[in-house]
């Protein structure tokens, strides 16, 4: 915080716990000029206010929170920017980045710092070492057919992966389903490891401006009409004749880039199969028009400097279990 701040704070803990520290010994010492037991000159409706002392159980307890406050604030953070003599901290705080997290860390380990977080999750990789250890290194495919693997697969899963695809890894508008075998970059163990390590960013253009909104009625008509759809052949064929412009990403028969494994540059496009009848934005004739209106960017982040190498192998087979079933 600001110096400005950290000296209000500081001054307001301070004259807080002083000031109790005052009252209770201007009570104790009984400056009020009454004599204990005689009346304070006060009177509600015949209830005299008599001039008691506070009880002395009380009283020390007060003392004892006002010490135990004196010396946890010189222990531990709290006034302003005073770090404490434990030098504890919960986290990091103002990291922006991962870089920033490294930095700080190693400067906390400068200055004898115990960053709380960091301890915990040191204590969570101690137990966690083993079991990972035991799966490192066998191949995806098998651990796939392991319950115990994949058990832990599902719960990296629904702590990681979940808020975008589903519980049920069965994705939403925009965000894949990974249980159908309909991949956009693959569904080898090494294209999926590869998707989880490097993360995916689409990059489908915009039509509006090239085809304008008649082009873009056509060339939904005949994307429909890849997977089947009844549509006006007009439109189609109309649409079908400026294809030229999806080709190369799409594929001449619209059946997704991802389809030639061979080529592994083709298959980091991720151009959807338009001709399966599998949406990833919709298939409704508005959600394929505002599709090719507006393109399309779905980010699938990185996930290599925040999981590590152990978790994204188990992440790897769990997700290749999912439309791998096992065979025994
Ligand atoms: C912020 C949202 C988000 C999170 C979190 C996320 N994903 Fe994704 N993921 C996406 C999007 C969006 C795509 C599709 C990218 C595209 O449109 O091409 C994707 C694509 C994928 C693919 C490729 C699917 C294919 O058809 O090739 C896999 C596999 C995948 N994610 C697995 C995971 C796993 C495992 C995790 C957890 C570690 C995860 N995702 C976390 C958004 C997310
Ligand atoms: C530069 C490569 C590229 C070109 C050219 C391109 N697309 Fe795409 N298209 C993509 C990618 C990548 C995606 C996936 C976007 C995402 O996941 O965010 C996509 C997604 C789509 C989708 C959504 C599919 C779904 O499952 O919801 C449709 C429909 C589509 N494209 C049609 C077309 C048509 C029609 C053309 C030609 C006018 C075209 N695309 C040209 C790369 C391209």
């Amino acid at each position: 915080m600001s110096t400005g701040l950290s000296i209000f704070v500081t001054v307001i803990s301070l004259f807080t716990i002083f000031g109790c520290a005052y009252l209770l010994w201007w009570c104790w010492t009984d400056k009020m000029g009454v004599e204990e037991g005689k009346s304070m000159g006060h009177n509600f409706d015949g209830i005299e206010e008599l001039n008691n002392p506070l009880p002395a159980w009380w009283t020390y307890m007060f003392i004892a929170m006002i010490i135990f406050g004196l010396g946890y604030l010189v222990a531990y953070p709290g006034l302003g920017n005073y770090p404490g003599l434990f030098k504890w901290k919960s986290a990091h705080l103002d990291v922006r980045s991962l870089e920033d997290i490294e930095k700080a860390k190693a400067l906390a380990e400068q200055n004898g710092e115990r960053v709380q977080y960091e301890r915990e999750i040191a204590r969570g990789k101690e137990i966690t070492e083993p079991v990972f250890a035991k799966f490192r290194d066998r191949p995806v495919e098998d651990i796939a057919r392991d319950p115990v693997a994949v058990q832990i697969g599902r719960r990296l899963f629904l702590q990681n992966c979940a808020q975008c695809h589903g519980a049920d890894a069965r994705g939403g508008v925009g965000f894949p389903n990974l249980t159908d075998n309909d991949w956009l970059y693959g569904g080898s163990a090494a294209a999926i490891k590869e998707t989880l390590v490097k993360g995916r960013i689409a990059a489908m253009p915009g039509w509006e401006a090239a085809l304008g909104d008649e082009g873009i009625k056509n060339m939904a008509a005949y994307v429909l009409s890849l997977s089947g759809r009844k549509v006006d052949a007009t439109e189609a064929a109309a649409g079908k004749a400026q294809y030229a412009l999806c080709a190369a990403c799409h594929g001449a028969e619209g059946k997704g880039s991802v389809l030639s494994f061979t080529d592994p540059a083709q298959q980091a496009i991720g151009a959807p199969n338009l001709t399966d009848d599998i949406w990833l934005y919709g298939g409704s004739r508005r959600a394929v028009e505002a599709t090719l209106r507006h393109g399309l960017a779905g980010v699938m982040p990185a996930w290599q400097q925040i999981l590590g190498d152990d978790k994204i192998h188990l992440l790897t087979a769990y997700v290749y279990s999912l439309s791998n079933q096992p065979v025994n």
